[in-house]
């Protein structure tokens, strides 16, 4: 069994950088520490939390029950025919660092996805995407801890049911399984996903015209950098609320009443930028009290310094009333809150 801790401060497992303390506190770097914690955790009637980087979580002041955090490592490649490789990564490896490995062994398909925050284990939790690329489009399988069980179940690509930044264990099945680690099917070829414009003119601006994926991964780092603050420098968990999806309806409806309303086909409904909602509801800059919305993208919550996830939550809730008073949208928070 690995080390126990009481009343640890979770302010540097947490990218809001929230000042939360754990109850209990225990980290984990092989599957058998893993099963101790969680036969532990049973044993009291600890509700259990894993971290992984902390990056898509709000931490209330008081965490009950048990924290884990995960530290389960490792690298191992495989190849698989002539042009594919199957790569598999412990839950507790960062993403970027993985990706910037992946990258330097020639194995393509994840680049898209470059300067994620959070651990590879949380990856697959909410489907983590972004220009065009989401995680399931690399995805092969994971292994994941039954915490009812006590048992390890490997999970095809289907099992999981990957969504817009949902899976069956963010959704489905919350707080049961604990991912151990993700196998993903990657390209020795070089194959760059072009879907997004912004990508195709930034390429274009730089002289770029049959971009490696190293060109995307530069361009896509370059561009998260402009728009999105480092959670090193100011705590937040990047997008504080999903894009929401409207019927066809509705989009009509509102782009008679706002010509400039952004929004993308979304099979037979459309996909609305929340950035845009709440940026014409006045909150980009805004602050209040020590939390705010970044001014250079409307969709990201900060903490100023000494915020608390109640202060965080108040604001969140009046953007929500604000964006649904106006448009009629209701916006869908992002990250978990916990404890709920
Ligand atoms: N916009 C505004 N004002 C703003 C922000 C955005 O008008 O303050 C409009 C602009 O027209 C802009 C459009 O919204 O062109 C889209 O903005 P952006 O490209 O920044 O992307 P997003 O829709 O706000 C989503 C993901 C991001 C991902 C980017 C790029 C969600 C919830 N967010 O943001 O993911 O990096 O696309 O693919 O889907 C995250 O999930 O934490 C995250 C950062």
């Amino acid at each position: 069994m690995s080390k126990l801790e009481h009343n640890v401060d979770l302010s540097r497992y947490n990218s809001f950088g929230f000042a939360a303390r754990a109850e209990n506190f225990v980290r984990v770097e092989s599957l058998v520490q893993l099963q101790d914690a969680v036969v532990l955790a049973r044993q009291n009637r600890w509700p259990m939390l894993v971290l992984g980087g902390g990056s898509n979580l709000v931490l209330r002041e008081r965490v009950p029950g048990l924290v884990i955090q995960m530290g389960i490592v490792g690298r191992q490649a495989q190849p698989v025919g002539r042009d594919e490789v199957l790569v598999t990564l412990g839950a507790g490896e960062i993403w970027h660092p993985s990706l910037i490995w992946m990258l330097d062994q020639g194995y393509y398909g994840l680049e898209n996805l470059a300067l994620i925050p959070g651990t590879v284990g949380a990856a697959p939790m909410q489907n983590i995407g972004a220009y065009g690329v989401e995680l399931e489009q690399g995805f092969n399988s994971l292994q994941a801890l039954d915490t009812e069980t006590g048992v390890l179940r490997r999970f095809s690509r289907e099992e999981c049911c990957f969504g817009y930044r949902d899976s069956y264990f963010k959704s489905a099945a919350p707080g049961r399984y604990i991912i151990v680690d993700v196998s993903f099917s990657l390209s020795l070829q070089p194959r760059p996903v072009l879907r997004y414009q912004v990508l195709v003119d930034e390429l274009q601006a730089r002289g770029i015209e049959q971009p490696h994926p190293r060109d995307l991964f530069e361009v896509v780092c370059d561009i998260r950098r402009s728009k999105l603050p480092d959670p090193v420098a100011v705590g937040n968990a990047g997008s504080f609320f999903k894009n929401p999806l409207i019927s066809e309806t509705h989009y009509a409806d509102l782009q008679r009443q706002y010509p400039a309303l952004v929004a993308y086909p979304a099979g037979k409904d459309y996909k609305l930028a929340a950035g845009w909602l709440i940026e014409q509801c006045g909150w980009k800059g805004h602050t209040r009290g020590s939390v705010g919305v970044y001014a250079r993208q409307a969709l990201v919550l900060v903490n100023l310094g000494t915020g608390t996830a109640s202060e965080l939550m108040l604001l969140a809730d009046e953007i929500v009333q604000s964006v649904e008073a106006r448009f009629g949208v209701t916006l869908e928070m992002e990250p978990r809150l916990y404890p709920a």
